[in-house]
């Protein structure tokens, strides 16, 4: 069920287009992260869904009804919405009465105020502060009661504003298991912005990638990370495996593509462009020392140039003409006697591959 929608959402400043066209559906309860680098319009996504501001055009709805142009309704929906901004403030009074000033306005009983700020005092892991002078907290634990504060009222969506951002990482681990619990624990839907694509990896169910203004794609954070919708998108999650090719062959949806002399099928249904990008998971190269059958249709042989250990796993680099990224676990790594220096070779499926669009820079277009 959708709880909220925009349509072709834009906003200018001063002339400058800083939202194009954003149209996306947030399910009720769901867990959505809004990524995207710096500048990018998160802050102004955000406030434009929680109808603090107005768009220049397109559509807000809550609850499958049209609030845009409506200041009543605009109002009643967001008294379903909390808003926890980039930089919280506190007021300088206790813990409990920051918590407490939402309800109190709501003209809600002292028994009932105590036992709702109890209950999310609980669930951001802050029943310690309650008398704490809310002024004088970290940023990790102002951001904890900020969170607190905004779920007391139960809104049915929560929006968070780089929620982790400028935390050491103590704390930002800290604000990541209070985001888990609300998302856990609470029926709510969670939207949050931050360009900390871990974040929105671990804590997301489904990721929006905003860059300059345009909502570029909408997935599960592993078809985002998998099968990027294009380059730009590709080079902000920071696709490993992005090797630069034309294809020279097309055979149904198989494709032969030429990396730097190397030949690689790969497999594309709709995608007519020459110039393209052959993504790879670097979890789905399996090595080999010898150039054994393998179902695989690429196999590559290349020289190892860097194994760096990564918690469990190795990571290795071989160059095989151009760098190739993959990793392995442990054992695997030692069974095969990975060296530096050493020969291997890499093979991977038609199927593990992803082919995007390559964009070709207008003066690499001449000499081409
Ligand atoms: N009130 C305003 N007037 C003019 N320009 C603005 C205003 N608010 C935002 N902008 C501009 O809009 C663009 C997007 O800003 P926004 O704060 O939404 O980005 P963001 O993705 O949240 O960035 P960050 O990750 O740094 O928080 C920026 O170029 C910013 O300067
Ligand atoms: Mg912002």
């Amino acid at each position: 069920m959708t709880i909220l929608q925009a349509e072709e959402l834009t906003k200018e400043y001063e002339e400058r287009s800083i939202l194009k066209k954003v149209t996306v559906a947030i399910r009720a309860k769901e867990a959505f992260a809004l990524i995207g680098p710096t500048g990018s319009g998160k802050t102004t996504l955000i406030r434009m869904l929680d109808l603090l501001e107005m768009p220049t055009s397109g559509k807000v709805y809550f609850d499958n009804i049209d609030v845009t142009h409506n200041k009543q309704k605009q109002l009643h929906a967001r008294r379903r919405m909390s808003y926890v901004q980039q930089k919280p403030v506190v007021f300088s009074m206790s813990v409990f009465d920051n918590i407490a000033c939402g309800l109190k306005w709501r003209h809600e009983n002292s028994k009932l105020i105590k036992h709702m700020v109890n209950d999310v005092l609980d669930l951001v892991e802050m029943g310690g502060f309650k008398t704490r002078n809310a002024k004088n907290l970290s940023g990790g634990e102002i951001q904890r009661v900020a969170i607190a504060r905004a779920l007391v009222t139960n809104p049915e969506i929560l929006f968070l504003d780089e929620p982790t951002a400028n935390l050491d990482p103590i704390s930002t681990m800290k604000v990541e298991k209070v985001i888990h619990n609300v998302i856990r624990e609470r029926k709510v839907a969670v939207i949050m912005a931050t360009h900390d694509m871990v974040l929105g990896q671990q804590l997301a169910k489904r990721i929006g990638v905003l860059l300059d203004g345009r909502l570029m794609q909408v997935g599960s954070p592993s078809e985002i990370f998998s099968s990027p919708i294009n380059q730009k998108v590709a080079e902000f999650v920071g696709v490993e495996n992005m090797l630069s090719g034309k294809v020279i062959e097309r055979n149904e949806n198989v494709l032969t593509i030429n990396v730097s002399n190397k030949r690689i099928q790969a497999m594309s249904s709709h995608l007519f462009a020459n110039e393209v990008y052959v993504l790879i998971r670097p979890e789905d190269i399996i090595f080999s020392v010898s150039e054994n059958v393998s179902s695989a249709r690429n196999m590559l042989r290349g020289t190892i140039s860097k194994l760096i250990e990564v918690g469990p796993l190795i990571r290795i680099e071989i160059n095989c003409g151009f760098p190739l990224i993959g990793l392995l676990t442990r054992s695997s790594a030692s069974e095969l006697g990975l060296e530096i220096g050493k020969d291997i070779y890499a093979s991977f499926k038609v199927t593990a591959t992803h082919v995007i669009r390559r964009l070709i820079l207008k003066n690499e277009e001449k000499h081409s």
